[in-house]
């Protein structure tokens, strides 16, 4: 198969020098990379920007917000089989971005924002046949929320973490996930987040069958 990832937090920039993002590393998203190269398919890995390195094998797109996500998304979703979105979308951008740095004594102590897409939406809008895999990153009642999301994002399958406990989330190498379907729902016990790749490419392959 050929997949398309993501991976990693989105920017969104205030100035040149600021930005509003969130603690994603690309972790995740990279290891899962791995996996469907280790297991044999063709990866297109988009990711916002990240200080680890990329699978060599994968064929990557650096971008840096959300709406630069999009389009790298729309460039590849016609010629992927499946899409598994692992990126921590920034929701919000700056409703307007100065072009140089902006000065502390004219600076307003408020900053206005506007939506960003949501690029999970925009793949439901557009797909013909692609699976879709999405993630939800919660604090609390993570089962719940990632139903609604599995729902509303129309996604075969959603891989549901809480990223409060310890071993989950952010900037670790492990991670509790539970994989949600309309039919069912799983619960993995603590893993690498490498494995948990592996489950995940496992259960694309079966779902592609
Ligand atoms: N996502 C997306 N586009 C966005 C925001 C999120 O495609 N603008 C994707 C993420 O990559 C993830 C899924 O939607 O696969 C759920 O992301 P999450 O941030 O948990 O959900 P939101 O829809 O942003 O809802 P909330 O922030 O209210 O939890």
């Amino acid at each position: 198969m050929r997949l398309l990832i993501t991976a990693g937090p989105t920017r969104e920039h205030i100035d040149p020098v600021r930005f509003l993002s969130n603690c994603s590393t690309g972790k995740m998203g990279f290891a899962i990379a791995e996996a469907a190269i280790a297991a044999g398919h063709e990866v297109e890995l988009i990711a916002g920007p990240v200080s680890i390195k990329p699978p060599a094998k994968a064929n990557y797109t650096p971008v840096v917000s959300a709406c630069d996500m999009l389009a790298a998304v729309m460039k590849y979703l016609p010629i992927v089989d499946a899409v598994i979105m692992t990126a921590a979308v920034a929701d919000w951008r700056p409703a307007e971005q100065a072009q140089d740095k902006l000065k502390k004594h004219t600076m307003e102590p408020v900053i206005k924002l506007v939506p960003n897409p949501d690029i999970l939406s925009e793949i439901k809008k557009v797909k013909t046949n692609q699976l879709v895999i999405g993630f939800a990153a919660e604090t609390r009642n993570a089962l719940e929320y990632a139903k609604d999301k599995l729902e509303r994002k129309g996604l075969d399958m959603i891989v549901a973490n809480d990223v409060s406990l310890p071993g989950a989330g952010f900037a670790v190498d492990t991670n509790i996930v539970s994989f949600v379907t309309q039919k069912n729902i799983e619960h993995l016990p603590l893993m690498s987040k490498q494995e948990i790749g592996c489950e995940i490419i496992r259960r694309l392959e079966e779902m592609s069958r």
